[in-house]
């Protein structure tokens, strides 16, 4: 059965963004997917320290969410991150998260579904989506998309239920990603993954 680690970055395990993530996850769960939700937001998590140990150790340097999220995020067939916008971007305790897990993992990410949700009160939301998505599209990660970009607005959970078209906007994204995974799953038996090149790794250090 294909399964779907939802990500929650916001430190309310009960606010807006967990309320467009429950509207993401009846529709997996029409679909006959397990889902996994992790919230993040709310635990003490180090940004990366760029040490670059996590290959040798076989481990994150630090102890913390990252360490339960790494083998959930490799079993999984897709990926939803959610984060409130905290001054246009994603919440800090999130992004450090997200450094983290896509930097120390070196399992393939290729062709595992992303999708990004953001909730804003009023402004914020595009930026911090883009942001988002970023992880996604520097991994080989298919990108679901919508009928609106992937967001929500208010300032508590009972604003999001007012938000009908922020709700829609997630029960057609969860469709289009349980679309994908499935479609990805047959296209993978039928063709085999497609494959990476990695032999390079150009940064210019002579500075020419
Ligand atoms: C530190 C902080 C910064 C915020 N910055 C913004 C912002 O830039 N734009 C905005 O519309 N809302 C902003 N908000 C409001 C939250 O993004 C908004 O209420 C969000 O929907 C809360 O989601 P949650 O209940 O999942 O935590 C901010 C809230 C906090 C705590």
């Amino acid at each position: 059965m294909a399964n779907i680690l939802l990500i929650n970055g916001s430190p309310h395990p009960n606010g807006c963004t967990a309320t467009a993530l429950e509207e993401m996850t009846k529709v997996f769960h029409q679909e006959g997917m397990e889902t996994h939700l992790l919230h993040v937001g709310n635990k003490d998590i180090r940004g990366c320290i760029s040490c670059n140990t996590c290959d040798k150790r076989g481990k994150r340097a630090f102890d913390d969410a990252v360490n339960e999220a790494a083998p959930l995020f490799e079993q999984a067939d897709g990926l939803v991150v959610g984060s409130p916008v905290y001054y246009g971007s994603p919440n800090g305790s999130l992004l450090s998260f997200l450094d983290r897990l896509f930097y120390s993992t070196s399992f393939p990410k290729h062709m595992k579904v992303g999708a990004a949700v953001v909730s804003c009160r009023r402004g914020g939301n595009t930026a911090s989506f883009d942001v988002l998505n970023k992880y996604f599209t520097i991994s080989g990660m298919p990108v679901a998309s919508s009928t609106y970009w992937n967001q929500v607005h208010g300032f508590t959970a009972e604003d999001v239920k007012k938000d009908l078209e922020g709700l829609q906007t997630m029960r057609n994204l969860a469709r289009n990603m349980a679309f994908l995974i499935k479609a990805i799953a047959d296209a993978k038996e039928k063709y085999g993954l497609p494959p990476v090149e990695r032999s390079y790794f150009t940064s210019f250090p002579d500075g020419k």
